[in-house]
């Protein structure tokens, strides 16, 4: 009995103490720490049934039972406070987790964004020409004199440099004068100059000019075709443009007009017209009596090959240039050049095209 007298108040003393911690507990982390330090194995409580076996079976009996009283008002506490601080949590989570539902729904950026034109058509031309073997050739918007000029048989002081409304730079020391490329032909001569041939490539890039009215703007856009090999003459070159003009503009037949033409860096050259139909208020291509410029072509000059390497003794080829934003316009009914490049979301909403329709052969072009 003493000895039970003399542990009681320490009892009561430890339960009022771990009570009061459990009160006291900040989180669910020093609660199960505070668990621990008690009940758990080694903790508090658990350390005093251990005394439990030295004592007479009187004494142990009535020792025991207060211990666990206090180990059972202890757990209980624990979890009591345990289902409090969860709720605080989930109470503080909810809180912070709150959508404001009175907020406008964000669009999709998808159904939002447009691809400008002429993204669109550039695409669709790399898939036309992709298909028939042509693979995609680029070059810098600043040119040298001699890729844009010299070496396209264009001698010094030919009056067709003139012609060109070449943006100059200052001249360097040396007294080369760089300049904003006037045509995609200088990829030409690049290809040339990097690769042997055979060849068959494509270069659409932007190209520069001193004019701007409702269809010309000081920048705009071509694509070069160039096509080097052993026999090749223009017979397929007809051909390719032939089928480019099919595919592009999504008709069965189109007729074209080859006039006779000129360009330093071809012979023989031709401007290419096709066939349209202008008198509704739709321009058609393919039908009717109209016809419309869309490119240059030609043979590739002996010249052009022997000032980039090659030997026109062997090799022969064609060429072809022609304006992207010109049959851009023509495919999709835009009719002033100039809204192509003021920035306009309008503008863009209403000819842009939708990022996830992507132009195929199989799928369809314009989609
Ligand atoms: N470079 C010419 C221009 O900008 C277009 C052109 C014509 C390119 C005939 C060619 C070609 O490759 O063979 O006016």
């Amino acid at each position: 009995m003493d000895a039970v007298a003399d542990k009681s108040p320490d009892l009561n003393a430890l339960a009022k103490r771990l009570l009061a911690s459990v009160e006291a507990a900040a989180d669910l982390g020093a609660l199960e720490a505070l668990r621990v330090s008690a009940l758990g194995k080694k903790g508090e409580v658990s350390e005093l049934m251990k005394q439990l076996g030295t004592m007479p079976p009187e004494a142990r009996k009535s020792f025991g039972a207060a211990v666990n009283a206090v180990k059972d008002q202890v757990a209980a506490a624990l979890e009591t406070r345990k289902a409090g601080l969860e709720a605080a949590a989930l109470a503080e989570k909810l809180v912070a987790d709150r959508a404001d539902i009175t907020l406008p729904v964000r669009p999709n950026p998808a159904a939002e964004g447009r691809i400008h034109p002429i993204s669109r058509v550039l695409e669709e031309l790399m898939v036309i020409f992709a298909d028939m073997g042509f693979s995609v050739a680029e070059g810098p918007d600043i040119e040298t004199d001699d890729y844009n000029f010299t070496r396209l048989n264009f001698p010094p002081g030919h009056p067709a440099r003139e012609a060109h409304d070449t943006f100059f730079f200052a001249p360097k020391e040396n007294g080369e004068r760089p300049l904003l490329r006037t045509h995609t032909s200088p990829v030409q001569v690049r290809t040339m100059l990097e690769h042997k041939p055979p060849l068959r490539i494509i270069a659409p890039g932007r190209v520069y000019r001193m004019d701007s009215d409702q269809t010309h703007t000081p920048m705009f856009h071509q694509v070069e075709g160039l096509v080097i090999d052993r026999d090749t003459h223009m017979g397929h070159l007809k051909w390719v443009l032939e089928e480019f003009c099919k595919a592009f503009f999504e008709v069965d037949n189109v007729k074209m007009r080859f006039r006779m033409s000129h360009f330093p860096f071809t012979e023989p050259s031709a401007e290419v017209d096709i066939q349209c139909d202008r008198s509704g208020p739709e321009l058609k291509i393919g039908e009717g009596s109209d016809w419309l410029e869309i490119l240059g072509c030609g043979m590739v000059h002996p010249n052009v090959l022997k000032a980039c390497g090659i030997d026109p003794e062997e090799w022969q080829g064609f060429a072809f240039g022609m304006g992207i934003d010109r049959i851009a316009m023509l495919k999709y009914g835009m009719p002033d050049l100039r809204a192509f490049f003021s920035g306009d979301l309008r503008w863009l909403k209403h000819y842009g095209f939708s990022p996830l329709a992507i132009p195929s052969l199989a799928g369809g072009l314009s989609g």
